[in-house]
């Protein structure tokens, strides 16, 4: 008898569908079509140099090869997680190396977490749209989505009705999917609502470093870091990443929180990969101390210029009943089509006739609706290309 792969599986191995994102991406890979799809950096904006030099470094010489080569701590490479705390403090969050795991890329923070906080129906709090990643880190473990609404006071599952909350997740700035930025009253609305249903919020940082104006805002664990007298008592857990500025291809990610909670999740780390490689988290650390501020300054000059086109494309070709974001950083714009509208049939049209893509906004939401919304991601082409891809879209919007 052949073995049925689905009926051996585990029940948890039912919420585990592929990514629609990365199918969609398989498709795309024609170099006739001008895809908004992809939400990933400019590979021409990578610090090649500098990584040449990094990793040239961590094995140029015996002593430093043969640790760059070897096993390693699972909390993460000590001058990496001083770097980071530096970094942190910047930001307002006065933390030690204690308070630092290196994981692999902030998409293992996010599974760590599920991991660690999930069990099966337990209620946990995301917003509607949310990052499909992350829903697909928790769905392994069988949590019930709650809706998290930073603009309004939502009624949430708490302590009283037996049922906790385990966490908020929240992408607070420049979010992906919707490139939306929570003012600081909806950041502490977010922290109260936890607070109320004595849940951890999860603050995944992905985008902070990519801001091209307004103002910037305090990230919740340092809000709460100061209003609860010290990250020791912060209940928020803080998911950085380098995938954003300097590479993701080195999977380098980290996570800060109270010591107590790192302590735990060195313990994950250990069984699930030991630590993340040696010799990426060096040439990293090089890479970070040389040039982090100068690289930043980079992306967010090409990204800012590439934001402004595709809002000022938009503006001229999108026809009425149809509104988008106006991010203030990050790499998407999040359009809403009218009532009716179906992203999935227009993204076939405009990928068949029309040789433009995005991703459609259904899979953001944890409970399948946003059949009308878009992402459309601008990270990846140049001005003139967005112009021509959003005048394709408006040509596959009218034929629809
Ligand atoms: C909001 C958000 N969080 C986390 C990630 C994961 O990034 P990485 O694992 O490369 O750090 C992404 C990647 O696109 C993202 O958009």
């Amino acid at each position: 008898m052949t073995i049925n792969w689905d009926e051996a599986y585990a029940s948890r191995a039912g919420r585990m569908g592929a990514s629609e994102i990365r199918e969609l991406l398989k498709i795309l890979e024609q170099p006739d079509v001008i895809s908004f799809a992809g939400g990933i950096p400019d590979p021409n904006l990578f610090p090649v140099e500098a990584f040449q030099q990094g990793f040239a470094r961590a094995l140029g010489k015996p002593a430093e090869a043969k640790r760059a080569l070897q096993y390693s701590v699972s909390e993460g490479a000590i001058e990496l997680r001083e770097w980071i705390a530096g970094y942190m403090k910047r930001m307002g969050v006065d933390c030690t190396p204690a308070n630092i795991l290196i994981t692999c890329g902030s998409q293992q923070a996010l599974e760590f977490l599920g991991r660690l906080f999930i069990g099966p129906n337990d209620p946990v709090l995301v917003t509607w749209p949310t990052y499909l990643g992350a829903l697909q880190a928790f769905n392994a473990y069988e949590p019930d989505y709650a809706r998290l609404d930073p603009r309004a006071n939502t009624e949430i599952p708490g302590p009283g009705d037996g049922t906790p909350a385990q966490f908020a997740y929240v992408v607070p700035d420049f979010a992906n999917p919707t490139g939306e930025t929570l003012t600081l009253a909806e950041r502490k609305r977010v922290l109260a609502t936890a607070a109320a249903a004595n849940a951890v919020v999860i603050e995944d940082g992905a985008y902070s470093a990519l801001r091209y104006d307004g103002e910037e805002q305090p990230a919740l664990i340092a809000i709460d870091s100061e209003a609860e007298g010290g990250i020791e008592n912060s209940r928020v857990i803080y998911c950085g990443t380098f995938s954003k500025t300097l590479s993701p291809g080195l999977r380098v990610g980290w996570i800060v929180a109270a010591e107590p909670l790192i302590d735990k999740l060195v313990l994950v780390k250990q069984a699930s990969d030991l630590h993340s490689a040696t010799l990426n988290q060096m040439a990293l650390t090089y890479v970070a101390e040389t040039m982090f501020d100068a690289q930043v300054a980079l992306v967010r000059q090409a990204y800012r210029t590439r934001r402004d086109a595709m809002l000022a494309s938009l503006e001229r070709h999108m026809p009425a009943g149809f509104k988008w974001s106006k991010p203030e950083g990050g790499m998407f714009v999040w359009m809403e089509g009218p009532k009716g509208l179906d992203a999935r049939k227009l993204l076939d049209r405009a990928v068949m006739h029309d040789r433009v893509a995005f991703v459609p906004g259904q899979a953001f939401f944890a409970d399948g609706s946003g059949a009308e919304t878009m992402r459309l991601s601008f990270s990846l082409a140049e001005p003139a290309v967005i112009e021509e891809g959003v005048q394709r879209l408006a040509r596959a919007i009218a034929a629809m």
